[in-house]
Formats: C-alpha cells, structure tokens, sequence
C-alpha cells in the first residue's frame, strides 16, 4: 500500500510528460496500490478530466450480438469453453442476426460488435463475411462493425475486413506469458495471439485489446504491465473487465467469490479504467457489462472512472443466458428494448448523454488514419 506523498508524486509525473518505462512502472504499481478513498477519487477526476478533454462527456453504443456459443477454445476460466457440457450451445441464425442489426440500426446505436466463440471452420468464416456484407448493404453503411472473434488466420481477418467489419477486438487476457500459460490450456499460445494482434493492425483494423483483472495468482505488477503493453501496442480501443467466477470452470472451482474479492476486483477495474485512460488519453475504453455483475452501478462507475463506450447486449432474448461467460450476467431476461431505455436512464444520471447515430471512432483511431 502507498503512502499519500507517493501516490501523489506518482499521479501528478504520470498526468505530466511521458516518463521513462522503469520509472512509470514503479508509478503505476504505486496507483494500483493506493488504497484511500482520496486516493481512488484523486485518480479518477484525472482520468474523467482527460477523458472529458479528449472524448467529451459522451458516450457511444456498440449493440452486442452474441452470434454464438460454439467455441474451439478451452479458456480455464470461461463459461463456453469446450469442454463445458453443461451448455445448451447455439448458432443464431442468419435473420436473427440481421433481425438484431436492424434494431440497432432503428434505434440509431451508431455500431454494432459482432461476438461469437472462436471457430476457424469455412462455414463460419464465410457466414461472418456474408453477414458483414449484408449489414453493411442493408443499412448502407450506417452502422460502424466490430468484430470480436478470436484468433484468425490472415486471409479470414482480410476477408472480414473488405466485406466492411473495420473495428476488432481481441483481448490479451494478460501481457504476461507465464499467467497466460496457468489460464489456458497448453495449445493456447500467447505468442500466436500476438501475431493475431499484428496482422489485425496490418490488415487496417482498429484494433481493441484488454485484460481481465483480478484472475488468481495475478499481481500488480502484471497489471502495471498490461497498461504498458496497451501503450507499446499503441492500441485504438481497450476493454478490459474483472474476472468473474464461472464454477463450471477449472478456474473457477478453484476460485473463491467472496464480497472482499469481488469488492478487491471491482476496485481494481476501475482503477486500471483510470489509468488505461491517463496514459492513452484519446482511445475508446469499454465500460464492460462484467462491470454489473461486481456492483449495481458497475458500468456508470467505469464510465466515471474514464470510459467512453458501452455496449448493450441486442442478442434476442432465447440466446441471451447461453451465453454466459462468467455466472451471474445481468440483463438476460431483457429484452433490447428495455437495455436500451435502461441506459438511456443510467447515462444520464450520471450527467453524460449518448451520442446516437455516430459510429464512434476513437479519436486515437482517427488520428492515426489521417496522420
Ligand atoms: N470473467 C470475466 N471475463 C471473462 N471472459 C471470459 N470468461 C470470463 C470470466 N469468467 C472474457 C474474456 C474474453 C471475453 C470475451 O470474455 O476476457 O476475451
């Protein structure tokens, strides 16, 4: 735990001019361990004021379509990995698909985040292509697209690319190697994640990456380097968002959920949110919905703590609970219509407002294009 004077120093060299690595680690350990409640408060009104500077007050949609839970991958701690039997799986079809693009292209969201389980099969790659196409056809390019996919070959995020997808979001779970290695069965390799990361930026994406924080046996220090790792990689977006315990994981059996923890989880997110923000100023930052499951205002909170974008599920209401990553996801028996109209209630309670038809870039991403 830091002292006053050191978190003080600490914040007021990292709102300053750019430090060298080492001595900005050593800075964002000391943050991460401020425990005060002036501490945390410090820290957020920088980040909102930076964020206030850079992005406005306002915050951006990405209606989340949860396309499918099929998955080839076997994460320890998530909820649709392979081996979990106890999942009823799913594989939308194509007009419920559409069907849920319609509705946020309606309610004027501005973009969408197409999401499903990682699977590298033609069928499936040519049924993300043709879907991108046709969304773009059908609402004549209205609706910005993210894709959240996984780990893709070269030719497929190409494909995706030029059908009109130009966000994609793949998260790093961690910069380090060796917790990688303790989340994820031995043929997920961090390295080749890397390598997506790099053909992504290469193909013409934006490219959004994040963390989990509070995974066990995770340190500050590990955390202090994902936020360094999110500046070395000069990424557009992040979304990052607490490890949520999933007991039908392996993870998750071994994982206590205790409110200290969830508490430790939720303080830790949104102090990572803060940070991600000071140091990269004009990037879009996710106030992820895991956010919710930690404390009833989780997202307003991250919102307030620096991020700028939320996307609400528009999944149709018979897929929405099969999709569960982590236990406890709120909003399953909602229907889009009513996250919508809730949001709207959530955004401006705390004084900001959503800024409906836009697309959303972040200014970062823009910069980089025209530069
Ligand atoms: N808790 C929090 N986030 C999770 N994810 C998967 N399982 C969990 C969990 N138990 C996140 C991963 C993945 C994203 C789609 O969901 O970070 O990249």
């Amino acid at each position: 735990m830091s002292t006053f004077e050191e978190w003080r120093n600490a914040l007021t060299r990292l709102t300053g001019p750019r430090q060298p690595t080492a001595r900005l680690r050593k800075d964002l350990v000391t943050l991460l361990s401020a425990e005060t409640a002036d501490a945390g408060q410090a820290i957020r009104e920088a980040a909102y004021a930076i964020k206030a500077e850079h992005c406005g007050a306002v915050v951006h949609l990405r209606g989340l379509i949860e396309i499918s839970n099929l998955c080839v991958k076997d994460c320890f701690y998530c909820g649709i990995r392979r081996s979990n039997r106890s999942v009823v799986r799913y594989d939308m079809p194509r007009e419920d698909v559409l069907a849920a693009a319609d509705f946020a292209d309606a309610h004027g969201y501005g973009s969408i985040c197409i999401q499903s389980g990682e699977r590298a099969d033609v069928r499936f790659v040519r049924g993300i292509e043709s879907l991108v196409r046709e969304i773009t056809q059908r609402t004549n390019r209205r609706l910005g697209i993210t894709l959240s996919c996984g780990e893709q070959k070269r030719d497929t995020y190409v494909r995706w690319f030029e059908a009109g997808a130009h966000r994609y979001l793949l998260r790093i779970e961690t910069s380090n190697e060796k917790l990688y290695r303790f989340l994820h069965p031995a043929d997920h390799g961090h390295a080749s994640r890397l390598r997506c990361l790099d053909l992504l930026r290469a193909t013409g994406y934006q490219v959004g990456t994040g963390v989990m924080v509070g995974v066990p046996s995770q340190t500050l220090e590990h955390l202090a380097d994902d936020l360094l790792f999110f500046v070395d990689r000069d990424v557009d977006m992040i979304g990052m968002g607490p490890y949520v315990v999933q007991q039908k994981t392996p993870l998750g059996a071994m994982s206590r959920n205790s409110v200290a923890d969830q508490e430790l989880r939720l303080r830790l997110s949104l102090r990572m949110i803060a940070l991600a923000r000071i140091l990269m100023r004009d990037v879009n930052i996710v106030a992820a919905t895991a956010m919710q499951v930690l404390h009833p205002q989780g997202r307003e909170l991250a919102l307030l703590a620096g991020a700028n974008i939320v996307m609400p599920v528009i999944t149709s209401a018979e897929y929405r609970k099969d999709y569960a990553l982590y236990d406890g996801k709120p909003c399953v028996d909602e229907t889009a219509e009513q996250c919508g109209n809730c949001l709207d209630a959530r955004v401006a309670s705390i004084g900001e407002s959503i800024e409906y038809g836009a697309w959303g870039d972040s200014p970062h991403a823009l910069k980089r294009r025209s530069a």
